[in-house]
């Protein structure tokens, strides 16, 4: 019998990845940039177990049995055999056990975390040495990211076999230490068109994604690489908003249109504008995925300045029960800049219900777990809270 366990980290992209120009090897019509962020606040953990006594392929996410017929994870799983044609136990059936840390839909992305943690977790089992991010990608495509730390890059690519759209570091976490991120949680119910079909109708309909992928994106790429190399927080935060901006117009331009902001995520996006105008710096940057959640990059330094903001503007904050990361307790309330920037709390509208927020920061990268104690499957291969 043998097991292995990893954890593996959330990403989110500062320029987006939306459109494949090929859905069966998941080829994106552009080049992607994200952030890795930190394993200690936000993870999934994976154990895989590999034993001849095992009848059949089984796995369980976040204690529920599920079905292995799923057609990604297929696809993922015959990669990993191909690759480990020479394994002594591939024969030998499997046992996955996948759980997050954080509560199971909450509305942040765990897709990502989760193939590249199976990826990973695989890869060592069967001792697959080589390039691991193309088989994530294979799975989801924003998780061949997640398979490394820092700020990471997937390249589209230009080989018909994908084998060249991988994803690679392009600075570590270390480089830019005082970058800090906050996840504001607006709505943890699942999203209603799922990325992978949403992308596919942009693709099919919207004239501004051509254009996206024609004349913007690739000019995008090189400006946000530049800037998180100098440390330009300022370009940074511009080329992010308005990526951000960018996808979620192609999402009004598909037909029929795609809505995965809403007007509370708008109402954060006017408070992070009218925060960078009042202090006449842009000190916030926000972006948004394929759903209403706000995830804000700042720098340590304006951490608790606009964490005072966000406080007087939703007083509600202070009580909701969900709050993790790094510490929140140097929150700065500034009457001055509360008044200067006009925000009259309760009178937002609408009322922005904050569920959750996590503060946190950039990460590693993926880590193995060697000690037994805290694997997910016990040494039947059933998980440790299986009744
Ligand atoms: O990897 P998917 O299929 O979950 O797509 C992710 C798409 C976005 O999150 C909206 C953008 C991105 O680059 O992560």
């Amino acid at each position: 019998m043998y097991t292995v366990t990893c954890i593996a980290p959330v990403n989110i992209a500062v320029l987006k990845y939306w459109g494949k120009k090929d859905e069966e090897l998941i080829l994106p019509v552009n080049d992607s940039i994200s952030a890795t962020l930190d394993t200690d606040h936000l993870f999934t953990k994976t154990t895989v177990m590999t034993s001849e006594n095992f009848k059949e392929d089984r796995m369980w996410l976040n204690g529920q049995e599920e079905n292995m017929e799923n057609c990604r994870l297929q696809r993922c799983l015959t990669e990993i055999r191909k690759r480990a044609k020479h394994s002594k136990h591939l024969q030998w059936k499997i046992h996955i056990c996948s759980e997050n840390n954080f509560p199971t839909g909450a509305g942040l992305a765990s897709s990502a975390a989760g193939y590249a943690c199976l990826v990973l977790a695989l890869a060592k089992l069967y001792e697959i040495k080589g390039e691991l991010s193309s088989i994530a990608r294979i799975g989801s495509g924003s998780a061949c990211r997640s398979v490394i730390g820092g700020f990471v890059k997937w390249s589209m690519g230009s080989l018909p076999d994908g084998s060249d759209s991988i994803a690679k570091q392009i600075v570590p976490a270390s480089h830019w230490p005082e970058m800090r991120v906050i996840i504001l949680v607006l709505d943890d119910t699942r999203k209603k068109v799922p990325s992978s079909i949403g992308m596919r109708r942009s693709m099919e309909t919207s004239d501004m994604l051509k254009l996206r992928i024609n004349y913007v994106v690739s000019d995008r790429a090189k400006r946000i690489e530049r800037a998180i190399i100098e440390k330009d927080f300022e370009t940074f935060a511009i080329c992010t908003m308005k990526d951000s901006n960018q996808l979620h117009a192609i999402c009004m331009d598909t037909y029929p249109p795609l809505f995965y902001m809403n007007e509370e995520s708008r109402a954060i996006v006017d408070l992070v504008h009218t925060y960078n105008e009042t202090v006449k710096k842009v000190q916030v940057a926000y972006t948004f995925d394929a759903g209403p959640n706000a995830v804000l990059y700042l720098l340590e330094e304006n951490v608790p300045e606009f964490l005072g903001v966000l406080l007087y503007a939703y007083p509600e904050i202070g009580k909701i029960e969900y709050c993790k990361g790094l510490p929140r307790d140097n929150i700065l309330i500034s009457q001055e800049l509360n008044k200067a920037m006009n925000i009259k709390p309760h009178e937002i509208s609408p009322p922005v219900r904050i569920k959750c927020m996590i503060h946190t920061k950039l990460g590693d990268g993926p880590k193995y777990i060697i000690q037994p104690e805290n694997h997910l499957l016990n040494q039947k291969g059933l998980p440790i809270n299986h009744v």
